[in-house]
């Protein structure tokens, strides 16, 4: 277990989603899929596609002010503001500066990282740091995508995996023995080819985007991305338990990231946490990429799915390849 004296803690949740839902049904009006194929291959139902004229920014300060409204801390209190999206609102100014300005943050230092789906996690273990160097007492950390704007809809391999959202953490120095006990934060860039979206970037700048359309869409060889998420996923979880010296059985929910509930299911069986302690929203919000754990963990405790004291485990995989996980007491 860590040993610094400062550790952190969530002391408040807080998500937010379009109304407006693409159903499986629809999708296949659009691009050569079924629903029964995406349900039994992914899991996945519907997701929340943002409504037009929105930006990401936009749905992460309605879940901001929720979860600041649940940490009774108020916009100006805060002095750091963590922002993971791959699908911010501009390539720059950070989508953090976007929401900072929206919300009224105006002591906040604002920034976005980029970790696709860990995202979060790696947004958490920073705060984590952040908390323990003393320099700062309300951090802000968000995962915010529209991967629908970044979604091919020819594409029945990716456009019917993704959807947008938005979660939100406050975190501050706890009190107690409550709080964020371990993260665990990996990558490797050897495998940045099997997932990404090339195209904006100074290798696909705007000038070629007219002969290379297609690289301004999310490109993934699924397969091997599943075989990897199953194995980094499971891996990490191992780790952070060995670590904290705890067993699977301490471990009241386990919030994965929302991708495929076939990989869930696969590295939850590594664990030895029993089926009804895993948060499982991904039938109906589908993979929201650094917006799925917080969207999860907001859900899973407005549904009273844990409580003060709870231990929770929250693991991630995304591109990069990125993943990590975090194990709080609540
Ligand atoms: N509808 C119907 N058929 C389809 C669809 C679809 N939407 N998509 C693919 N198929 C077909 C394929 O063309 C293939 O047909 P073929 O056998 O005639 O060639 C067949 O279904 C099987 O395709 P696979 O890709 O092998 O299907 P698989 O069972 O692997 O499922 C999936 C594909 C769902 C994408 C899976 O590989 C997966 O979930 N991968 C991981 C995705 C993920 O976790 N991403 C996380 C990170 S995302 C991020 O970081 C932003």
């Amino acid at each position: 277990m860590k040993n610094n004296k400062l550790h952190s803690m969530v002391v408040g949740l807080g998500s937010a989603v379009s109304k407006k839902i693409l159903t499986n049904a629809e999708l296949a009006k659009i691009v050569d899929t079924s629903d029964e194929w995406i349900r039994t291959r992914t899991g996945i139902r519907q997701r929340h596609i943002a409504e037009d004229g929105m930006v990401t920014s936009d749905y992460a300060a309605q879940a901001a002010r929720i979860a600041l409204k649940h940490a009774y801390v108020s916009a100006e209190e805060l002095d750091l503001i963590i922002f993971a999206t791959v699908t911010p609102d501009m390539y720059f100014p950070a989508a953090a500066c976007f929401l900072q300005e929206k919300i009224g943050a105006v002591n906040a230092t604002a920034f976005d990282i980029s970790a696709a789906c860990t995202g979060f996690i790696y947004g958490l273990s920073l705060a984590d740091g952040m908390i323990a160097s003393g320099q700062y007492k309300n951090i802000l950390v968000i995962g915010a995508e529209i991967l629908s704007s970044r979604t091919d809809e020819t594409d029945r391999g990716t456009c019917v995996l993704f959807g947008d959202g938005a979660g939100a953490a406050v975190v501050q120095p706890s009190c107690d023995n409550r709080g964020i006990i371990n993260t665990v934060i990996k990558s490797d860039g050897r495998l940045t080819h099997l997932l990404n979206m090339p195209g904006g970037g100074t290798m696909y700048p705007p000038a070629k985007a007219k002969d290379n359309p297609e690289k301004y869409y999310l490109k993934m060889e699924g397969r091997e991305v599943f075989r990897h998420a199953v194995t980094k996923m499971g891996d990490a979880a191992a780790e952070i338990i060995e670590q904290s010296g705890i067993s699977g059985k301490d471990i009241k929910l386990v919030v994965p990231h929302q991708a495929n509930i076939r990989i869930i299911e696969a590295v939850t069986k590594r664990l030895d946490v029993a089926e009804d302690r895993v948060y499982i929203n991904v039938d109906r919000f589908g993979n929201t990429s650094a917006a799925s754990i917080p969207l999860a963990l907001h859900e899973a405790f407005n549904a009273g799915k844990f409580t003060k004291n709870d231990l929770i485990l929250l693991i991630a995989f995304g591109g990069g390849f990125t993943w990590g996980s975090v194990l709080m007491r609540f």
